[in-house]
């Protein structure tokens, strides 16, 4: 079967199976197929964050796993139980629209519930961590259904246990998130501030902040419709403050977030983009024109070639910075 469809970077790769699944019955039944081999196997959510660079010779499962349900409610909070397949942004959406407040700041990024607590998915001040109660996943070796709470998924920047001692381990079934009634906003970022302020708006409500994201989203980030791409490609690397100092001395307003004494992060898209890298285009990948953050498929380009140029974007950053930027996306 073909994968390009299941992927945002639409990469030609072909699986030697695909099977969807939407209940965790279909689960059961996997694992009792004779021939089935998880290591063998490779979960898909929306695919928008995955470089695919070759044939896959296995099972690619998609999570179909679908509902949105209230499991607890307090004057304060709702705690809603999501399934795994559901759109990640189309529950944003049901979560504005009911005026639940936590993640409209998360409006419009690609991909599924059940792929977002994988790698603690952020953006504009705000990760599924803070929001995050609880999750339920399948354990492929056991076949039980097993409970991971908020500390358990080891959650970091971009970070999560799924994506190192418990990797290839569980398929996400439902992901339960902790809302508040009484909204509190995050209107920290720079951008979203002036973006409200152009809507003229003064007092805000969860719907105009995820307005305003999508705004920004809109203005900096290709579509994954119209131009394959995965998102960020790499992650913003933390330096220590020597070689942050180092930088300032080359590069004046050098952007940057504070971590602790000794280290800084400093955003990879502005490194890029420095070292000559923003709007770069060969044949039919390269970087986008917006935010040199994103790398960009215009239609027939490889899952090679764009490992490759990002191998050489990794290269000139180090050159120029002594930085080495870390990928964001899944490389198969
Ligand atoms: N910048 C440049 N040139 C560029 C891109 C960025 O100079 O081409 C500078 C900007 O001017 C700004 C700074 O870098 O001063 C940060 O840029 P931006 O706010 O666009 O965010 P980012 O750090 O590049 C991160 C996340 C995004 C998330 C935004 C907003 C990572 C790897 N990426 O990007 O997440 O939407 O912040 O919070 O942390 C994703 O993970 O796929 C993703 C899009």
């Amino acid at each position: 079967a073909s994968l390009k469809p299941y992927n945002t970077f639409g990469l030609e790769a072909a699986a030697a199976f695909l099977t969807t699944i939407s209940s965790v019955e279909d689960l059961s039944e996997l694992v009792n197929l004779p021939d089935f081999e998880e290591k063998q196997s490779l979960v898909l959510g929306g695919g928008s964050n995955l470089l695919l660079t070759q044939d896959f010779d296995g099972m690619v499962i998609k999570n179909e796993i679908k509902g949105i349900h209230s499991i607890n409610e307090t004057d304060e909070h709702i705690w809603l139980k999501v399934g795994g397949g559901e759109v990640w942004h189309d529950f944003v959406m049901y979560c504005v629209n009911q005026g639940y407040g936590g993640v409209e700041n998360l409006s419009l990024i690609p991909g599924t519930v059940g792929a977002a607590p994988m790698q603690n998915i952020g953006a504009y001040g705000i990760e599924i961590k803070d929001v995050f109660d609880s999750l339920e996943a399948f354990n492929w070796q056991t076949g039980a259904i097993e409970t991971f709470d908020n500390p358990t998924c080891g959650f970091g920047y971009r970070e999560s246990i799924f994506k190192h001692s418990h990797k290839g381990k569980y398929f996400i079934v439902n992901v339960t998130f902790k809302l508040k009634k009484r909204p509190e906003l995050n209107i920290e970022y720079g951008a979203i501030q002036t973006t409200l302020a152009d809507m003229g708006i003064t007092n805000p409500t969860i719907k105009d902040v995820s307005r305003a994201v999508i705004t920004i989203r809109q203005s900096k980030l290709p579509d994954p419709k119209e131009i394959g791409n995965s998102g960020s490609f790499f992650k913003n690397p933390v330096i220590s403050k020597a070689l942050f100092i180092k930088i300032q001395e080359k590069y004046d307003n050098v952007p940057s977030y504070p971590i602790d004494d000794e280290n800084v992060k400093i955003p990879a898209g502005w490194m890029i983009e420095k070292a000559g890298w923003k709007g770069y285009r060969r044949g039919d990948i390269g970087v986008h024109k917006n935010q040199a953050l994103v790398l960009v498929n215009y239609g027939n380009g490889s899952g090679l070639e764009i490992k490759k140029l990002s191998e050489e974007i990794i290269a000139s950053v180090f050159e120029n910075f002594g930085v080495n930027l870390q990928p964001e996306v899944n490389i198969i």
